[in-house]
């Protein structure tokens, strides 16, 4: 057994029970989203582990109608213990989420999803227990699948084909949203997406479900596909449920890889990222910057794999950004590239400026 304090949840993890102490800024910027959202109402952690979660969003949320839900019985019972013991009045249930999703009781506003690996198998069961204008915050961590590692499990998972390239996350993440899309816009929810978020070794998107048969058809809509040149870096996304995709590199005249159907709508709400940005210090706070001023386009190129192509010497991102913006165009560094650049230029404009640079 061994006690830690996080946030302002003072827990006790009993042998046996799941707690990563590295995600605790993943929880942090989930308080400071629920916090900016001005989230209220009844609110489940699916899958409670220790209920870290759950007293954090109860007490630093301020957060009054908590359920916790665990399969595991290690698990649940020391969730139920550290919420008594962080004074938090809760329902709470050791069973699979499938079967408590299954009896449809009840309803909630908001919900919490963080399974082992892949999320896609609950997905059908958090929306079953979700409403008009429920949030759903949802982390997944079969990122090495969405990545394109796993060329076959992404297609049978997602029904997609993963972009196994430098800009490999910001197309997983992206994989992973136009799924949920699809399996939301099955119960009549169109999807808005607040914040998506990738770091280490997750992926953790943060929606708001709108009910609507036009609502669900538009979210649908708002996917389409890409080619990638892994080659010269040269990429093109097409929205679209069939669009035409042409697979030669107008640059280099390689072969493109095709990859999708994926979400290819925003990635953030600027106003709520503006929000937390007030509220979050430390760490949170230089972590939300960079999506405060991220540029929402998908997908960027990776500087060092184009001067590498082109036989230059290496540069600074925010020199080629400075130069983009005194030309006019959108530009900004990305959470998905420490050396990448969203940018609305294309890659011959870009190429020009690397060359007089
Ligand atoms: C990654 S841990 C959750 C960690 C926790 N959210 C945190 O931040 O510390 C996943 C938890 O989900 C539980 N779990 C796995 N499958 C489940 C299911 N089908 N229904 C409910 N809980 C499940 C596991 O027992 C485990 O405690």
């Amino acid at each position: 057994m061994k006690k830690i304090i996080e946030g302002s949840a003072q827990i006790t993890i009993n042998e046996g029970v799941f707690f990563n102490p590295k995600m605790e800024g993943l929880r942090t910027l989930s308080v400071l989203f629920l916090k900016a959202f001005d989230a209220k109402g009844s609110l489940i952690d699916c899958t409670a582990a220790t209920g870290v979660r759950a007293i954090r969003y109860a007490k630093e949320v301020g957060i009054k109608d908590v359920t916790i839900l665990d399969i595991n019985k290690r698990a649940f019972d020391n969730a139920v213990k550290n919420m008594k013991s962080n004074g938090i009045d809760t329902k709470a249930f050791n069973e699979d989420l499938q079967a408590f999703a299954g009896r449809y009781e009840d309803q909630f506003d908001i919900i919490d999803l963080d399974p082992f690996g892949s999320a896609a198998p609950y997905i059908q069961d958090i929306l079953k227990i979700s409403k008009n204008g429920s949030l759903l915050m949802i982390t997944a961590t079969d990122t090495a699948v969405l990545c394109g590692a796993h060329l076959s499990a992404c297609i049978k998972t997602y029904a997609s084909r993963p972009l196994h390239g430098e800009p490999c996350k910001e197309a997983g993440l992206r994989i992973l949203i136009g799924y949920i899309s699809r399996i939301a816009a099955q119960f009549n929810f169109g999807i808005e997406v607040l914040l998506s978020l990738s770091d280490l070794h997750y992926f953790r998107v943060f929606l708001r479900l709108n009910k609507g048969a036009k609502k669900a058809l538009d979210s649908v809509k708002t996917s389409g596909f890409g080619a990638y040149c892994h080659s010269c870096q040269n990429f093109v996304v097409k929205k679209g449920v069939v669009p035409s995709l042409n697979l030669s590199c107008e640059y280099c005249t390689n072969s493109m890889d095709p990859f999708g159907s994926l979400w290819i709508g925003n990635l953030y709400d600027k106003r709520i990222l503006k929000d937390m940005y007030a509220l979050a210090e430390g760490d949170a706070k230089d972590h939300i910057n960079i999506l405060v001023n991220e540029e929402d386009i998908p997908l960027f190129y990776s500087l060092p794999k184009i001067t590498r192509h082109l036989h230059l010497g290496s540069v600074s991102p925010n020199k080629i950004i400075s130069v983009l913006h005194e030309m006019g165009y959108k530009a900004s560094a990305t959470q998905f590239g420490k050396e990448g650049i969203k940018t609305n230029a294309n890659l011959s404009e870009i190429r020009k400026i690397l060359k007089e640079v």
